[in-house]
């Protein structure tokens, strides 16, 4: 049975004339705030149940949720998929949380989201950084070496697991077969980071989903490119894989609300059987076919970055101006915002919900601007992006711990911070690297990169 048919049936078999006095308090949607009407809707208060009879329980799930896992693991061949209600940042933690305890190291990219940092403090797990390989001209990190992944793991047999992020948020996927090849034969488990790579699944890819390629687990989100609302994901474990599916259930347990939405559950449910579906997959092909249209109606003055496997993610420069410049005149003469800039390159995301008309929209609005700076010789110069692994002082959860007491911290300035020991997380996107974790040592490389992407110019670190 299904989430979506269940709550229909609810209402079509007039269910709702029985009287819950269960949370939610809203009473299926006898009581709802005006203005969230408009926000929300009656639909949605309709939908959001708890775990009332016969609509199970996401934390042991053994009636309708347990049907959807059912279905879902079907659909994407996995030994078992979990449906998560609070994004890929909860597949990242259950996964570090259930495969490494306090002290375990892991083996990690510094390109990563900080879902995972935040899992190595809630674990313990001492994370080994590498870092993947960077493109000056783009400004970007792309793939994670497989050699280096071998290096390490040979260097170091302590190290119990690998995670990665593939694709990256520009769309670049690393060598997932061959990293799983080499996690295997060293006896680590592979977690992929598959935030951005919901819709591999459905469509004409160069590039494999991660649990077909040999990961031991890999974590999407719905609702970057698949079109879910926020926050819907999914946790995969491969078939191949020596993980205990009640392990991961577990760790979910720990992290999770004991109040899963339902609505959100059924927009779960809902958008994977419609991309599984005949429908879905032509939409995919649609998307991508639009995409590749709309790369070649661009203005010459307008480079595509064309080394990602996944489309969907539009890079590119113009020749002549910076990304900076282009973004400003977007925004403010044609209404359209794009997912960031920076001083050489733009990023634009698409997904199921990207249509032609939309790509039509933006190619003309780029192609004007673009026209207005061909008499421009000036050519967009390569990145100056310098960074330098900060060498670790304290390990991260200790220090992590250390910092929540105000009194064990000061603040500087730039200059007063260099050699400091960092108490706080900065991050930014792009290039999407923890510029500085608790517990490191700030330098040079740490300081200007806070200044160029934060505007960070006190650094919490320390006494
Ligand atoms: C690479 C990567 N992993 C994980 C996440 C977290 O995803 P979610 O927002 O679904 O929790 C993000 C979000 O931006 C991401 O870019």
């Amino acid at each position: 049975m299904s989430i979506i048919r269940k709550i229909k049936d609810y209402y079509k078999r007039g269910l709702n004339s029985n009287l819950l006095f269960t949370t939610p308090s809203h009473s299926q949607g006898n009581f709802i705030p005006e203005d969230l009407k408009y926000v929300l809707g009656q639909n949605f208060y309709n939908s959001d149940f708890s775990e009332i009879e016969g609509f199970d329980n996401l934390r042991n799930p053994s009636g309708i949720i347990k049907d959807i896992l059912d279905k879902l693991t079907e659909v994407y061949k996995s030994k078992r998929t979990f449906l998560l209600t609070n994004g890929s940042t909860s597949g990242v933690l259950a996964a570090v949380l259930s495969l490494l305890k306090d002290g375990d190291l892991i083996l990690t990219a510094r390109n990563c989201h900080i879902s995972v940092c935040n899992a190595f403090i809630l674990s313990g797990a001492a994370p080994v950084w590498i870092m993947p390989e960077y493109n000056k001209q783009w400004d970007i990190y792309t793939q994670v070496n497989p050699e280096q992944i071998e290096l390490n793991l040979n260097k170091n047999p302590e190290i119990k697991a690998v995670v990665l992020t593939s694709p990256t948020y520009e769309g670049i996927f690393s060598d997932i077969s061959t990293i799983a090849q080499i996690c295997k034969k060293y006896g680590v488990f592979l977690i992929v980071d598959e935030a951005h790579g919901a819709l591999l699944n459905f469509g004409a890819f160069k590039s494999k989903p991660a649990i077909l390629c040999g990961a031991d687990i890999s974590i999407q989100s719905l609702h970057k490119t698949a079109g879910a609302p926020n926050p819907c994901a999914l946790l995969h474990i491969s078939k191949n894989s020596s993980i205990n599916p009640e392990t991961i259930q577990s760790a979910l347990n720990l992290i999770n609300t004991t109040s899963p939405s339902y609505p959100l559950m059924a927009a779960v449910e809902g958008t994977v059987d419609y991309l599984n579906s005949q429908a879905g997959r032509v939409a995919v092909e649609k998307l991508l076919n639009s995409i590749s249209d709309f790369k070649t109606g661009l203005n010459e003055n307008i480079t595509c970055y064309e080394g990602n496997n996944d489309p969907t993610k539009i890079l590119l420069k113009f020749k002549g101006k910076s990304g900076f410049e282009v973004s400003e005149v977007l925004n403010n003469k044609y209404n359209i915002e794009e997912e960031f800039s920076n001083n050489l390159s733009m990023l634009f995301i698409t997904g199921i919900g990207t249509d032609k008309d939309k790509l039509y929209r933006l190619s003309n609005a780029l192609n004007s601007i673009a026209k207005e700076t061909a008499d421009s010789d000036k050519l967009t110069s390569s990145s100056e992006f310098d960074y330098v692994l900060p060498k670790p002082a304290l390990p991260l959860r200790e220090a992590y711990f250390c910092s929540i007491n105000q009194e064990n911290i000061t603040k500087l300035n730039a200059k007063d911070a260099l050699g400091k020991i960092s108490a706080q997380t900065l991050t930014a996107y792009p290039p999407g690297i923890p510029i500085i974790m608790p517990g490191e040592i700030i330098n040079t490389q740490t300081i200007a990169l806070a200044e160029k992407l934060l505007n960070h110019t006190v650094f919490a670190v320390f006494k």
